[in-house]
C-alpha cells in the first residue's frame, strides 16, 4: 500500500463509522495567534473541540498538512520530518475511549484494512499523577482487544497527554500505538518506550479535562476524540521500510538531490540529504500554501527564510556548485509534481512559489560563499561570540542554525541565548509577535481575537461600501492579541478621507447593537444568498455563514462575538500596498470611551 492508497483507506474506514470528510486547513492558521503554524489536525478545530457546533456533525476525519519546527533537530534520522502529513478522526462530543481504541485497533489490524502484524505492536497509557488518574479506562479496552499486559506503558504527561493548544483549554490523557520497525520477527515481549525501534505510529488524544486559568484540570462536559496518524510513518510499516526517506515520494525528492548534486547518499552525507529533503519540501507547501507567505524577516517568513538558506548551504556541503544552477527550484519542482494532485494549490501558486525560491537563492548566494569565509576567518581566532554570530546573520544572512552547524562541524560552540540577547538589541523587528506566538493560550487569547475577527467582517463590507467597489473581497488575513490585519483587492492607495469614512462605517455599525448569528447552509445556497467568500479558498459542500445585522454576510468558520457592542472602538492604524492590486489594512480596537 502506498501514500496515497493508506490516505484513501483510512477516510474510507471512518467514512464507514459515520465521519464526514472535511479538507486540510491551511499550514498558516488564520485566526490562532499562539502558533506559527499547524502543527495537527485539531488545531483548526479547536471552537469545535471548546464546544461550538460543527457544520458536519459530530464526527470528523481528514489528512491535515502539518509542520512542527520544534522537531527541526530530529530531522536527518528514519522517522523525523517537520513537514508532514497527518490523518485524523475526531469525535465532537459524541464516541469515547472504547470506540475510538477499538476502531484504531482494527484499522491497523484487520486484513480487511491494513493488516499489520498485531505482534508488532505495542501502546502507551497515561501513569496519572497529582491532577488526573492513572487513564486504566484506555489499557482496559486494548486488554479485551488482546493486547497483552507487557505491550502496555504507562507514561507521565511529558509523554501521554496532549492539550491544551495554548495554556489553558480541552486536554486529556493520549494512548499512543508503537510499531516494530525492524524487518525481523524479534519484536521483543515487553515493551520499552525507550527503544527508538519501536515506531510512534498513532496517536488518540482524550479531551476529558478543562485546565482552568488558575492551573486545575476540571472534568469536560464535552468530552472529545482527537486522533493523528502519521502518514509518512504508516506508510513506511506498510512498505517494509524502516526510514521514511525511502517511501516514494520523499525517496523521489531525495533522488532529485542526489541528481543535482551529482553526489550519492552515504552514511557520512545522509544528514544533510534529509535534511534538504524535509526543508525543501515544507518551503514548498508554506509558498504553496492558501495564505502562502514569501520569505522575509518576520513570523512564518522567516521560518521560510531559515528552511531555503539551510538547505543551500547543506546543498553546498555536498558539494554543489551553486553557481551553476537554481537548485531549490529544480527541487521544488519535483515536490510540486508529487504532491499537487492532492493539493491543487500548490499546482495555482507554482509561478509564485519558483519566483520566489529563485529571488531568495540568488539573494543568499551572493553572500553564503563571503560570509563562509567570514566564519573560517572568525573560527581559526578559537572562538565565536555573540556579536561574531550577529555579524554572520545581519552581513551575511546566516541564519542562527546554519551558523550553529558551522561550529559543530569544527568542534566549537554558538551562545544561542547570547545571540538572540544580541538579536533583539538590533532589532525590533519579530521580537513581540515572536513573544506573542508562543507565550499565552488560545483560550486566553481567544476574547481579544474573537472581538477582532468579528472587527473583520466589519471591515470587509464597510470597504465595499465606503469606497462603492462590491468586487472587493478577503485576499488574506491575520489575526493577533493586538491587531487584525486584513489583505484586499484594490488598486490604489487609500485618501485619508476614506480610511476615515471606513473607520467611522465600521464604528457606526458597533454602536447599532447588532446581532451576529450563524446559519448552516450549503456551499451553493451561501453564494447564491449573497454572502461574501475569501479569495482562493476551496470550501466543504456544507459551510457557516455570518451574518452581522443586516450589515455584513460571510462565509466563515467563527468564532465571533455575539453582538457587536462587545467591540469598543475600531481603529485604522496602517493602510499600505502588499502587492500589484492587493491592500492591506493594520486595525485595531480600543476600550469604547
Ligand atoms: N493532536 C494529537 C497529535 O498531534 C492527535 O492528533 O498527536
Amino acid at each position: 500500500m502506498n501514500r496515497k492508497q493508506l490516505i484513501d483507506t483510512y477516510i474510507a474506514f471512518f467514512k464507514e463509522k459515520g465521519h464526514a470528510v472535511i479538507h486540510s486547513a491551511p499550514l498558516i492558521p488564520e485566526h490562532d495567534p499562539t502558533v506559527l503554524f499547524t502543527t495537527a489536525g485539531m488545531h483548526p478545530l479547536v471552537p469545535f473541540l471548546m464546544g461550538q457546533k460543527h457544520p458536519l456533525g459530530k464526527r470528523l476525519v481528514n489528512v491535515q498538512k502539518c509542520i512542527r519546527t520544534q522537531d527541526i533537530d530530529e530531522v536527518g534520522d528514519e522517522t523525523h520530518t517537520t513537514f508532514f502529513e497527518m490523518l485524523g478522526n475526531w469525535s465532537l462530543g459524541d464516541y469515547f475511549k472504547k470506540d475510538a481504541i477499538a476502531w484504531s485497533w482494527e484499522f491497523l489490524t484487520s486484513k480487511h484494512w491494513l493488516g499489520l502484524d498485531p505482534k508488532r505492536l505495542a501502546v502507551s497509557c497515561f501513569a496519572g499523577d497529582d491532577d488526573a488518574p492513572r487513564d486504566d479506562d484506555a489499557a482496559n479496552v486494548w486488554m479485551s482487544l488482546g493486547v497483552p499486559k507487557e505491550r502496555i506503558a504507562y507514561l507521565l504527561k511529558s509523554d501521554n497527554w496532549w492539550g491544551p493548544a495554548g495554556s489553558t483549554g480541552p486536554c486529556g490523557p493520549d494512548t499512543e500505538m508503537f510499531y516494530w520497525a525492524p524487518n525481523d520477527d524479534h519484536a521483543p515481549k515487553k515493551f520499552d518506550p525507550k527503544d527508538t525501534r519501536w515506531v510512534e505510529i498513532w496517536n488518540d488524544v482524550f479531551m476529558q479535562y478543562n485546565k482552568t486559568n488558575g492551573g486545575k484540570y476540571e472534568p469536560l462536559a464535552h468530552k472529545n476524540v482527537d486522533t493523528g496518524l502519521g502518514v509518512e510513518r504508516v506508510t513506511m510499516v506498510l512498505q517494509g521500510k524502516t526510514n521514511i526517506f525511502e517511501i516514494e515520494e520523499l525517496k523521489n525528492i531525495l533522488t532529485k538531490v542526489a541528481e543535482i548534486t551529482n553526489t550519492q547518499p552515504t552514511p557520512e552525507n545522509i544528514r544533510s540529504f534529509r535534511i534538504i529533503v524535509d526543508h525543501m519540501r515544507a518551503a514548498t507547501f508554506i509558498l504553496g500554501d492558501e495564505r502562502g507567505v514569501a520569505p522575509s524577516n518576520v513570523d512564518q517568513g522567516y521560518v521560510l527564510r531559515r528552511y531555503i538558506r539551510r538547505s543551500l548551504r547543506h546543498l553546498r556541503l555536498l558539494g554543489m556548485d551553486l553557481s551553476k544552477m537554481n537548485a531549490c527550484e529544480e527541487i521544488a519542482k519535483v515536490v510540486i509534481e508529487l504532491f499537487q494532485a492532492d493539493y491543487p494549490i500548490l499546482h495555482d501558486r507554482r509561478t509564485f512559489i519558483i519566483e520566489e525560491l529563485r529571488r531568495e537563492e540568488e539573494k543568499f548566494q551572493r553572500t553564503l560563499d563571503k560570509g563562509l569565509k567570514e566564519f573560517d576567518r572568525i573560527a581559526k581566532l578559537g572562538k565565536i561570540d555573540a556579536q561574531q554570530a550577529f555579524l554572520l546573520y545581519q552581513s551575511y544572512g546566516f541564519p542562527i542554525e546554519v551558523i550553529q552547524e558551522l561550529a559543530q562541524e569544527k568542534r566549537m560552540r554558538v551562545d544561542v541565548e547570547a545571540f538572540q540577547k544580541e538579536y533583539e538589541k538590533h532589532q525590533e523587528l519579530s521580537r513581540r509577535g515572536a513573544e506573542q506566538h508562543f507565550k499565552g493560550g488560545l483560550a486566553d487569547a481567544s476574547d481579544a481575537t474573537v472581538k477582532l475577527h468579528t472587527a473583520t467582517h466589519l471591515l470587509g463590507e464597510a470597504l465595499r461600501r465606503v469606497l462603492k467597489n462590491p468586487s472587493i473581497r478577503q485576499k488574506g488575513s491575520n489575526i493577533t492579541t493586538e491587531r487584525l490585519r486584513y489583505d484586499f483587492n484594490f488598486d490604489r492607495k487609500l485618501t485619508a478621507e476614506e480610511i476615515r469614512g471606513v473607520e467611522a462605517e465600521v464604528n457606526k455599525h458597533i454602536k447599532e447593537h447588532l446581532d451576529v448569528q450563524r446559519h448552516e447552509m450549503t456551499l451553493h445556497e451561501a453564494l447564491h444568498s449573497g454572502a461574501q467568500s475569501e479569495f482562493g479558498t476551496r470550501y466543504p459542500d456544507q459551510v457557516s455563514v455570518y451574518t452581522v445585522g443586516s450589515f455584513s454576510k460571510e462565509i466563515c468558520g467563527g468564532p465571533h462575538v455575539a453582538n457587536t457592542k462587545e467591540l469598543g472602538r475600531f481603529k485604522i492604524l496602517k493602510e499600505e500596498a502588499v502587492s500589484a492590486g492587493v491592500r492591506r489594512i493594520k486595525a485595531t480596537l480600543e476600550a469604547a470611551s
